[in-house]
């Protein structure tokens, strides 16, 4: 029989309590062995007894758990980093391995708790905090393994995905959407982690250590949210042929240098990435021997991620009953540098607002033609004694566009620069770094 302890009984400890109850005869089979819930720690009692778990299996406090030898494996589902991370350092310390959702902990003390496991021959597994119930970090780790990995590419937010999505097809205000993304079980306790974009950056600190073995930690990301979206930018992007989405999105070029950012992007409507709509999320990899896959599914939600969890814990139990541990374990044997994302160039959509009389537009051409800025496409639709001017860029700097923005910001002819928006696909390291 393999023990479980499980910490937190919330949206994620329930699911995984009901599926290890709901599949228990085909779980039993493939594993081999029985996988039993021993113990319980939750501060809401309510929880645990509507989910059918019997008093005495309610822990008072974390050491009757750390303190019980017969519990094999700590699943961690209590969230936020203390007193989740001395939980887990006390269990590992106790010999326990451990499963985790816990991505801003891993994104935070992700080296420190590799560490520890391996110091203490136990196994760290965290399939379920990237992209909830699709499978991407043992296939990154495993199946892809023989790959050289130089893109991985993804909508890793289930939230804001779901926002972006409402606001295209139903117009809907932002706020009112966000409410009903959080009734539904998708947003983080704290909803602005979803839309300023740190949830997706923490995953994908997490998935491009993992792809490019060096560590990258949330620090490395850039982040850009999707609050400054507006209707009007959703508008334009499917008037030009693309689609709005916040992707989380990593890069190693060909001289070892890594890049990891997390923004709003126009994505050709073509793009695999375009179709993932609603709350579902998804992991555009490209490897040079397996060419270019997508993983797709739920994201978040209880079911979805319990699967992922409970996926975890099977393989652990597996590694108990033939007595290894440490198969999978930290892939981060590199070093590599990170690229700022000043270095890279991209081409960019540019909304702004501008006086409508005769030798504005090539005041502001001039402007970006002076700073380097190309300008592929422009839309003007005038709004009364102002336009608004819609602009497409060929591919610049990022410093160069900064620089134009920064002159044209200080013009008198311009009245707002209503948004910027990178474009995916187009951007590449610059070679004078
Ligand atoms: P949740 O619903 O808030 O559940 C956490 C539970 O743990 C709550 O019942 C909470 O009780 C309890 N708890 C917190 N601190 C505790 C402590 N010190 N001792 C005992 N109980 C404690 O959160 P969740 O959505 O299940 O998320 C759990 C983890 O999974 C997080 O790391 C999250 O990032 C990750 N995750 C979630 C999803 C998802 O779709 N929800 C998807 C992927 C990953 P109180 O509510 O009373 O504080
Ligand atoms: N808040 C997260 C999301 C949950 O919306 O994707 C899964 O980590």
């Amino acid at each position: 029989m393999i023990n479980i302890g499980l910490l937190g009984c919330g949206t994620v400890g329930s699911g995984v309590v009901k599926l290890l109850k709901k599949n228990e005869e085909i779980i039993t089979k493939r594993t081999g062995d029985t996988i039993v819930i021993k113990k319980v720690l939750e501060k809401d009692r309510d929880k645990c007894f509507s989910l059918g778990i019997d008093e005495r299996m309610i822990a008072q406090d974390i050491s009757e758990i750390l303190d019980d030898e017969e519990i094999d494996i700590i699943v961690e589902l209590i969230g936020g980093i203390e007193p989740a991370f001395e939980f887990i350092v006390q269990a590992m310390q106790k010999g326990k391995s451990v499963v985790t959702a816990n991505k801003d902990l891993i994104a935070i003390k992700g080296r420190e708790l590799f560490e520890m496991a391996e110091e203490n021959n136990v196994d760290f597994y965290f399939e379920a905090s990237v992209a909830g119930g699709i499978p991407i970090i043992y296939p990154l780790k495993q199946s892809l393994a023989g790959n050289r990995i130089r893109k991985v590419i993804g909508i890793l937010n289930g939230t804001t995905n779901y926002i972006l999505t409402k606001m295209s097809r139903e117009g809907r205000a932002f706020d009112e959407i966000l409410a009903e993304a959080q009734k539904l079980g998708y947003a983080e306790a704290d909803p602005s982690s979803d839309v300023n974009g740190l949830d997706a950056a923490r995953k994908i600190a997490i998935l491009s250590s993992i792809a490019f073995n060096t560590r990258v930690t949330l620090d490395n990301v850039y982040v850009e949210g999707i609050t400054s979206i507006e209707p009007a930018d959703i508008r334009y992007a499917q008037e030009l042929g693309y689609v709005v989405k916040l992707l989380a999105i990593a890069k190693e070029d060909e001289e070892g240098r890594v890049q990891a950012r997390v923004h709003p992007a126009f994505i050709p409507r073509t793009h695999p990435l375009a179709a993932v709509d609603d709350v579902f999320n998804a992991v555009f990899v490209q490897g040079d021997a397996v060419g270019e896959i997508m993983h797709y599914g739920r994201g978040a939600g209880q079911m979805p991620t319990a699967s992922a969890v409970v996926g975890d814990i099977i393989d652990i139990a597996r590694n108990i009953m033939y007595n290894v541990n440490g198969r999978i374990g930290c892939t981060c044997y590199e070093s590599k540098p990170i690229v700022d994302i000043k270095q890279l160039s991209a081409q960019f959509y540019i909304r702004m607002t501008v006086k409508d009389r005769p030798g504005v537009l090539a005041g502001i051409a001039g402007v970006f033609g002076n700073n380097n800025v190309s300008i592929a496409t422009v839309l003007q639709k005038t709004r009364g004694d102002m336009a608004e001017l819609i602009m497409i860029t060929h591919e610049v700097r990022e410093q160069d566009l900064e620089d134009s923005l920064a002159v044209l910001r200080g013009m008198s002819i311009v009245g707002k620069i209503n948004n910027v928006i990178r474009l995916e696909g187009t951007d590449r390291t610059e070679d004078y770094l």
